[in-house]
């Protein structure tokens, strides 16, 4: 075990939750990964490298997937091993108990009854209480000699025990689950983890990461000025110094100022990056193109040339990005996953023939932000909203034009400059302008004029994944509109957007 805190790792069998997993023991004081069970020989490896091991829930049947080995050596290891869903039928049945059909698959909210009450896993917990299941399978006989623990009407052994290995048929690391942190809690402490890793840690296994990944070589980071490109482009820097080359692409879509913002504040963590002005190549690429994805697809692919020619000018071997979680999530990355929108740090970038780094793959937005305070990022990053890869081009509806551009960059500053101005940019995730693809009728002076539309989007949101519209105050709204229709040429209309995502996203596009 490594000084101050153990290490756990979670092999992922699949499982919708395995990541909340790691993310929970984390959390709890202990260092967690995922490990994909897929990857067998690391997976295989990792019973010997950590102190203990989960083994997570999965979408298949145990009499189909063939990861006994993996389970086999978790148990024969000695160390301990915490058995969930898949894993725990997985532990039933390379131990020899009966799993199969349960006469009452349990799906959503269960109650399950504690038979050992004295059990270190249930230490604080009431005799029957109400638990997330989701399964078909389940164990019906425990393995000779494990002690079975608990019961639910669909699984005559929700948890056994042989020794240091525990298997659990409910998923504690959902927040459904009653008493499921203290579970997790309670199995570490049943074992002697030493819970000492704070999350700040996480800086020097990730640069660890990177070191290993890289290897010798050099790696481009693309920046945007984004806490997520800035915090994997500061790990690497930790990790590989001069070797690690930031870029910022100017692909000449974005927000106002934006450019010269964003180079200033990343100079002033020591990320100076090479600057590459290729708006005419991105523009020229987009022009007579209205479909969103593909314009999405086009900025992505010309975004991946010109890294892929700035890295080959700079030797480098690797690209690092600050890909999280939930990009991961969102682009289907994961099977089963579907495309909700191809982000194009995930997967709208062709294949550059680089080796793709992802420090932060596997973190979420609030675990990145607390990492970036750690490296001293300044607050105007991480505060920054978000701006999508594929900047003004999926904010102004239909063709991109440099006319269009200039409209909706007016339009925009003009949104942010008030809702900066009445102090509200603090409490909102995002807050922007689209010029939409509808023309209207208008008056100005005594003419009657047909002109642009510009709705004004501005949400609340945790992690991007829902959202919902904030409730401006009316007079900034109106001193909205005003200002636009009268301050940006050719606009004479002025809505607010008012859906929560979902059904629709955040960006119109
Ligand atoms: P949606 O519009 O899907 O957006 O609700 C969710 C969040 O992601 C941002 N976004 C992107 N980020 N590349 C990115 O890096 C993209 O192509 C992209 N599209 C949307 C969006 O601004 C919001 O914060």
């Amino acid at each position: 075990m490594e000084s101050g805190y153990s290490r756990v790792a979670v092999i992922d069998f699949g499982g919708q939750y395995a990541h909340l997993i790691a993310r929970r023991l984390r959390e709890l004081g202990v260092y967690s990964e995922l490990v994909p069970a897929a990857a067998r020989g690391d997976a295989l490896e990792a019973v010997d490298r950590y102190d203990a091991v989960v083994l997570s829930g999965g979408p298949q049947s145990v009499w189909e997937a063939g990861h006994d080995d993996i389970a086999l050596k978790a148990l024969s290891s000695g160390k301990p091993v915490l058995g969930i869903c898949y894993g725990h039928q997985l532990l039933g049945k390379v131990a020899g108990g009966l799993v199969s059909r349960s006469p009452y698959p349990e799906f959503g909210p269960t109650e399950v009854e504690i038979l050992e009450p004295g059990d270190p896993l249930f230490r604080g917990m009431p005799q029957r209480f109400t638990v997330w299941m989701s399964h078909n399978d389940a164990v019906l006989e425990p393995p000779r000699g494990w002690r079975v623990l608990a019961r639910s009407r669909g699984s005559p052994v929700a948890a056994m025990r042989l020794g240091p290995a525990v298997g659990v048929q409910w998923h504690p690391e959902v927040s459904h689950s009653e008493y499921g942190f203290e579970l997790l809690g309670n199995w570490l402490d049943s074992w002697g983890a030493v819970r000492g890793w704070r999350p700040e840690g996480l800086i020097d296994v990730l640069a660890e990461y990177v070191r290993r990944e890289v290897g010798e070589g050099v790696a481009v980071a693309a920046v945007s000025g984004g806490i997520d490109s800035t915090v994997a482009a500061l790990i690497a820097r930790r990790a590989l110094g001069e070797r690690l080359k930031p870029v910022f692409i100017d692909h000449g879509l974005h927000p106002s100022g934006e450019v010269e913002r964003v180079t200033r504040l990343l100079a002033s963590v020591g990320l100076d990056p090479i600057v590459v002005d290729a708006s005419h190549e991105f523009l020229g690429a987009l022009r007579g193109v209205v479909d969103p994805e593909e314009k999405r697809r086009i900025v992505g692919k010309i975004y991946g040339e010109i890294l892929l020619r700035e890295a080959k000018r700079l030797g480098a071997t690797a690209l690092v990005q600050g890909t999280i979680y939930p990009d991961v999530i969102e682009s289907g990355a994961r099977p089963g996953a579907d495309t909700i929108k191809t982000h194009h740090n995930v997967g709208g970038l062709p294949d550059l023939g680089l080796k793709i780094v992802e420090p932060l793959r596997y973190l979420y937005k609030d675990e990145v932000r607390r990492i970036a305070r750690q490296l001293g990022v300044p607050e105007e990053i991480i505060k920054k909203q978000p701006v999508p890869g594929p900047g003004l081009a999926v904010r102004v509806e239909g063709e991109v034009t440099l006319e269009k551009l200039a409209v909706a960059r007016m339009a925009d500053r003009i949104v942010r400059e008030e809702i900066e101005a009445a102090g509200l940019g603090e409490a909102l995730w995002q807050y922007f302008a689209v010029l939409t693809a509808s023309k209207a009728t208008g008056v100005k002076g005594d003419a009657r004029s047909y002109g642009y539309v510009v709705a004004v989007r501005a949400v609340h949101s945790v992690d991007a994944m829902t959202a919902r519209p904030a409730r401006l105050p009316w007079e900034l709204l109106e001193r909205i509109a005003h200002r636009i229709t009268s301050e940006v040429p050719g606009v004479v209309r002025v809505v607010y957007d008012i859906t929560s995502k979902p059904p629709a996203t955040i960006e119109w596009e």
